[in-house]
């Protein structure tokens, strides 16, 4: 019999501490309290009717089978026509493999690059389980302290600086979760160079794409054929249930990414693939463009009204739907606020230590996945919350 251990491996993947709060608003809500919700990382839209339809048409057939490793062609096709029309790039089908999520494409990527005792740069705060990932398959993610004065985001610096004997690799994602920040095509130009300098690879986490508000978002094959880019029908095209994104990989993987994508997951899900057929057509980006407009409308609402609590956002976020405030006016351990504020203010969010060690404490993460008049009532909700601490409890 096991003696009840589990790997050492497994010991280095840390929690998602918002799990904590999730938990206690649901108990919360189940005795009859009503909580506003920013704390959550997915659209609070439904996915769109054209995707669904592709969906319930092909469920009618009840043929559901295995595809590919790779994916459906037709899709791979649709994706490699969205970079041409969206970005201008040429992107050869065979290169495009359909993922459960933007995380198989992850981990397909980091299965291909990785081996015991590597390195790879990440950013801190950056999306936590980049680093979970790269510890699970025997090698370090480095965290590389960004700020404000980067815009939270890795530089071609940072690179040169942080490069070290075991370093493989460098993940960057714009619009990065937490903080909504971009890399400027400037910039995104300088971080190639220096990662082709090291002769190490790139990995661009471009999940965001589409929820953009001003600037459009530069993808690195705009730059460089020799990048792995992670996208996903989670986020901009409203897909998150259905498990399912796309790797794209320079032509010396394509053989160990189909090798990879055989043996982690068989094929993506067959239904969501025949779905996210539809996620490129008119109707739905019409729809996607709505929506998108939307979250550009509730990020400006948030954005100035948590200003005016007395959050600090040094750097206005440019995409996504989170912003990532500076909450030490109020105090110094932002998991504990965290949790007060739910208690309390009946207003969930998710705190800085989920996504790094720089100075987590300072930070909280708001995510404007929830109806503007939410949003409104939240802040109401929070300018009483702090209205209501005792000035000896306002810095702890
Ligand atoms: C930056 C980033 N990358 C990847 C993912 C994974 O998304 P999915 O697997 O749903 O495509 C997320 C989800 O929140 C994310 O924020």
């Amino acid at each position: 019999m096991n003696i009840g251990k589990v790997s050492k491996r497994v010991e280095s993947v840390s929690p998602f501490y918002v799990m904590d709060i999730m938990a206690r608003a649901k108990k919360l809500e189940e005795v009859g309290q009503e909580i506003i919700h920013m704390e959550v990382g997915e659209p609070d839209f439904s996915t769109p009717q054209p995707i669904l339809e592709a969906a319930k048409n092909f469920l009618d057939i009840g043929n559901v089978r295995y595809t590919t490793a790779q994916g459906l062609p037709a899709l791979r096709d649709k994706i490699a026509e969205h970079y041409l029309q969206e970005y201008s790039v040429i992107v050869q089908s065979e290169r495009i493999f359909i993922t459960p999520g933007a995380s198989g494409a992850l981990t397909v990527a980091l299965a291909a690059l990785l081996d015991a005792g590597d390195e790879v740069l990440t950013a801190d705060p950056g999306y936590p389980c980049n680093s979970n990932l790269i510890r699970l398959f025997g090698a370090d993610a480095k965290a590389v302290k960004v700020s404000d004065v980067d815009d939270f985001q890795l530089t071609a610096e940072h690179i040169s600086q942080s490069w070290g004997g075991a370093t493989r690799g460098v993940m960057i994602a714009s619009p990065s979760n937490p903080t909504g920040t971009m890399v400027g095509r400037a910039q995104l130009n300088d971080i190639v160079t220096a990662v082709h300098e090291q002769k190490g690879f790139l990995i661009s986490d471009e999940i965001y794409h589409g929820l953009v508000y001003k600037n459009r978002a530069v993808s690195a094959l705009e730059i460089t054929d020799d990048v792995f880019v992670l996208n996903s029908f989670s986020k901009f095209f409203g897909m998150t249930g259905w498990r399912i994104g796309w790797l794209i990989v320079p032509d010396y993987a394509v053989s160990a990414a189909t090798r990879l994508m055989q043996n982690l997951y068989i094929s993506a899900p067959t239904h969501s693939q025949h779905a996210a057929l539809a996620a490129f057509n008119g109707a739905t980006r019409d729809i996607l463009h709505q929506r998108r407009d939307e979250f550009e409308r509730r990020r400006d609402v948030l954005y100035n009204g948590l200003k005016a609590l007395g959050f600090v956002i040094t750097n206005k976020p440019q995409g996504a739907f989170y912003i990532y405030a500076d909450c030490s006016a109020f105090t110094d351990n932002s998991y504990t606020f965290a949790l007060e504020l739910l208690e309390k203010g009946g207003v969930a969010t998710t705190p800085g230590k989920d996504f790094g060690v720089s100075q987590p404490e300072k930070y909280l993460r708001f995510a404007y996945t929830t109806t503007m008049e939410s949003i409104e009532l939240g802040l109401q909700r929070i300018k009483l919350f702090l209205q209501s601490r005792k000035p000896v409890d306002s810095k702890r």
